[in-house]
């Protein structure tokens, strides 16, 4: 276990510590720690630029002759329907693992040995999967890219940047922002890159709000605070007044090993009417990376800010379809 977990570690500098510095094609993406500000932009730029062709309906050749593997060890609807819904606006096919138990994973195929079979059928992998460091395994064997879709408690980078587009969207700004991000900081991997997504640019606050039992362990919390102001709160009435955005995101219970410490915590923050009422300005928005368990009330939904039924979702098939073209070098 520990020469596994040191091999994971070395597999971790070995590709993270490598930036992304304008060369997508062919590359890998699987963490945040990738990505320059740069980066991000030419992400979000393409999105942007892909977003009319698919209102449109003019995506459709960017990626023809091309197949992009999903491959999920774990459940998912958005990521998945996002992914498969992008690549088939590009025109490309997709050959889709959604439940591993139908496939020889059942039979205790190792994930290294179902990404050379998947390579030999495709052109890219996308890659959901409940371990840490699964990603990095994945892309230190594969010959196409791999996309992280989220890896145990590591990180999500794809919702990232999803979000980030969001919020380009609608701040006009990466920089200079206050944010409140809710609930679950220990076991949330949207969370992470999403923190290391606003470290990128400058003079970000972030108000992490959870139960004490749910904060970032120290180490992460020190590495992530490095760059962006992180304040840790344990209660709603040291919220700030008026944020740019809430990011309120569900309790992980998947993770918990007990069932009974969920349940204890699992609402412990709710977003309500009236607690918008109380700490949000008019121009505050609303986001959850979902799926949302009772940590919002359903009376938020129909509030106009509120971006997490409508906006961010659109937002992932465009930023995903920009990944694509951008790893596949069908888009300068
Ligand atoms: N946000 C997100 O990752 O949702 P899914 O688990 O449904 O893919």
């Amino acid at each position: 276990m520990i020469k596994l977990i040191s091999r994971r570690a070395n597999l971790v500098k070995m590709v993270t510590n490598e930036k992304i510095a304008g060369k997508f094609s062919g590359g890998n993406i699987i963490s945040l720690d990738q990505f320059t500000s740069s980066d991000i932009k030419k992400v979000l730029e393409t999105a942007k630029k892909l977003k009319p062709l698919r209102l449109k309906g003019k995506a459709s050749s960017i990626l023809s002759g091309k197949i992009i593997s999903l491959l999920f060890y774990e459940p998912s609807t958005r990521t998945f329907s996002s992914f498969a819904s992008a690549a088939k606006q590009l025109g490309a096919q997709t050959l889709e693992i959604h439940d591993v138990k139908s496939s020889s994973v059942a039979k205790g195929e190792s994930l290294t040995d179902t990404i050379h079979v998947l390579q030999s059928y495709s052109d890219l992998i996308v890659l959901r999967h409940p371990q840490e460091g699964s990603a990095i395994e994945a892309a230190s064997v594969a010959s196409v890219p791999i996309i992280n879709a989220g890896d145990g408690t590591n990180e999500h980078p794809t919702q990232t940047l999803l979000d980030l587009y969001t919020i380009y969207e609608r701040s006009k700004k990466l920089d200079n922002l206050t944010g409140v991000i809710a609930g679950d900081m220990l076991n949330g991997r949207t969370v992470k890159s999403l923190i290391k997504g606003l470290s990128l640019f400058k003079n970000n606050t972030l108000y992490l709000l959870s139960p004490s039992q749910l904060k970032l362990n120290t180490n992460e919390f020190k590495s992530l605070s490095k760059n962006t102001k992180l304040i840790e709160i344990s209660d709603t009435k040291d919220m700030p007044k008026n944020a740019d955005f809430w990011y309120w995101t569900r309790v992980q219970k998947e993770r918990f090993k007990n069932e009974a410490e969920y349940e204890k915590l699992k609402h412990s923050f709710v977003l309500t009417p009236e607690l918008i009422t109380e700490y949000a300005s008019k121009n505050t928005y609303f986001m959850h990376p979902l799926p949302r368990v009772g940590e919002i009330d359903p009376r938020v939904d129909s509030n106009p800010n509120a971006l997490y039924l409508t906006t961010q979702m659109k937002n992932g098939v465009y930023v995903r379809m920009a990944l694509l073209a951008l790893l596949l070098n069908k888009i300068k």
